[in-house]
């Protein structure tokens, strides 16, 4: 029996794999070393009339049995308070250009056709008066963006005429009639979407003429947005990264550096989805490590993008007054079985939470120059923060991170630097830790870390120097696998808990669980 015993124990011993130590790892944070500002519109939403990214997500009708407030669903108005949304980029995406706002104001709206996103028809039920009325209830900015691919400098011009000008003009009067007399106030105007392809395919040189003559005739005549609080107008920038983007990016900026009293603008958006490869056949759902480590690796691709649109405007424009918007980002995967291909339908896993986490930092990194991103998109569509079924909504692991990161918002970036080794898969070696620290308005530094790693937790020790720090807490947002989710039937797989971080000697010390990302405060 005894000897049973002794073999059992030593088949336990061999086929057991030796339980893993922590990795240590050590963080230098030098708070005397502050860097530019995280503006806060880099945790910016985009929200197009596309599936059920408006309709059901957003809008349910003043009758609906759904919750609402004037036709707009309650739940997910206090859900995205709760993320403090800077602005909301709409009505597109390449429905943009083919949009006509009169189709949407009025009692009497006109049914279109939506050709880019599954062909169905567009009841226009929501318009500019229910979106702005959205954003208001959210407590967000407009990010208008106005037609110039099938519209026309006119249209667009009115368009602002109606939606901004305070003085008793016939578009005002029946801005009145529509139930707005006062001036709407628009943070953002987008000149165009991606007008190198669904936009109009055009030329850098054509496009720039165009833009020229928007930025110049789309006025926002709000009286409280001429001296401060001023429209920002972006044009279209870049969509990748070989000579075909970085020739865009030269001829916008170009003409930028030679833009006289007449015209000006404020923003360059670029977009870039993590895809891998186009047509999108990545798994949202039931996927193991080696999709998760490809992803990220694929998605860790924004950093030289980043970089290498940046030095190009920099060449134009040293002083940095022109912003690079990210306005459209976020993962792209096939879309779920069972649904219409056009909707952009897909799940939101932990992998989505440590992919934003990944881009939100390295936005954060470039703060100088990106000053705005938005997230594709914001409900029921791609990498969403909240997903609805009738009167059902869940909240995904991309909206924790969003929520984790609100004290980041508009606070002042603070150098931290590591070197954590590598986390290895397969062909794919990726930096195992990745980190941000900031200071917010009241001094408090908050510091997030993320450990993509899937199998192995890190101690970090981590030196906070220029502060006298008492005591820290946070945090962390992990769950059992990397492809878990949150589902309407069990909403809380993947969500945030308290983790317990220590300070003694000047040194914040905390554990990471694998997969994680991890926001931490420290009290002074
Ligand atoms: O977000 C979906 C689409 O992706 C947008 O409409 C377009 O701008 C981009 O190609």
């Amino acid at each position: 029996m005894r000897s049973l015993f002794v073999v059992f124990a030593l088949i336990v011993l061999v086929i057991t794999p030796p339980m893993m130590a922590a990795q240590k790892v050590e963080l230098t944070i030098d708070t005397s070393k502050t860097g530019a500002k995280i503006d806060r519109n880099i945790f910016g939403q985009f929200a197009e009339h596309l599936g059920h990214g408006i309709y059901e997500g957003i809008w349910v009708g003043a009758d609906s049995k759904i919750p609402n407030t004037r036709g707009i669903r309650n739940d997910v108005v206090g859900a995205l308070k709760a993320i403090k949304v800077p602005n909301v980029r709409w009505p597109g995406g390449c429905f943009a250009d083919e949009y006509h706002w009169r189709k949407g104001i009025g009692p009497q709206r006109s049914v279109t056709l939506n050709p880019n996103w599954g062909g169905v028809t567009e009841a226009n039920t929501f318009g500019a008066h229910e979106f702005m009325d959205f954003i208001d209830q959210i407590g967000a900015e407009a990010y208008i963006s106005v037609n110039v691919g099938s519209g026309t400098p006119q249209e667009a011009a009115e368009w602002l005429e109606y939606m901004t000008a305070a003085a008793p003009t016939t578009l005002v009067k029946e801005r009145a009639a529509n139930g707005h007399p006062a001036p709407y106030k628009v943070g953002l105007l987008g000149i165009g979407n991606e007008s190198w392809d669904c936009g109009g395919n055009m030329t850098p040189d054509y496009y720039v003429s165009q833009m020229k003559i928007y930025s110049r005739f789309v006025r926002n005549f709000n009286p409280a947005q001429q001296d401060k609080q001023q429209m920002l107008k972006i044009a279209v920038g870049p969509g990748g990264d070989g000579p075909r983007w970085t020739d865009w990016t030269e001829t916008v900026m170009k003409a930028y550096q030679q833009h006289t009293w007449s015209w000006d603008i404020n923003g360059l958006s670029m977009h870039n989805y993590t895809v891998v490869h186009w047509p999108p056949s990545y798994s949202s759902v039931g996927f193991g490590e080696t999709e998760y480590s490809q992803i990220l690796k694929s998605t860790l691709e924004m950093e030289g993008l980043i970089s290498k649109h940046s030095a190009i405007m920099d060449k134009y424009d040293p002083d940095k007054k022109v912003a690079l918007i990210v306005d459209e980002w976020g993962s792209w995967y096939a879309p779920l079985p069972g649904s219409n291909p056009g909707f952009l339908v897909q799940q939101n896993s932990l992998r989505d939470a440590i992919l934003a986490a990944f881009n939100l930092n390295i936005f954060a990194r470039h703060a100088n120059r990106v000053r705005g991103a938005n997230i594709a998109q914001m409900i029921n569509v791609l990498q969403a923060m909240i997903m609805t079924d009738k009167e059902k909504m869940v909240l995904t692991p991309t909206y924790y991170v969003f929520k984790m990161y609100v004290p980041f918002q508009d606070a002042t970036f603070v150098p931290v630097t590591f070197d954590a080794g590598w986390y290895t898969h397969g062909a794919v070696a990726l930096p195992r830790l990745d980190a941000i620290a900031a200071k917010d308005a009241n001094g408090k530094l908050w510091l997030e870390i993320t450990n993509l790693d899937p199998n192995e937790s890190v101690e970090i020790e981590a030196g906070l120097a220029g502060i006298a720090a008492k005591s820290a807490s946070g945090e962390t947002l992990t769950a059992p696998k990397v492809d878990s989710v949150n589902t309407f039937d069990a909403a809380n797989t993947v969500m945030p808990k308290p983790i317990s971080a220590k300070v003694q000697g000047g040194k914040l010390t905390l554990k990471l669980e694998p997969k994680s990302v991890t926001v931490v405060s420290v009290e002074q």
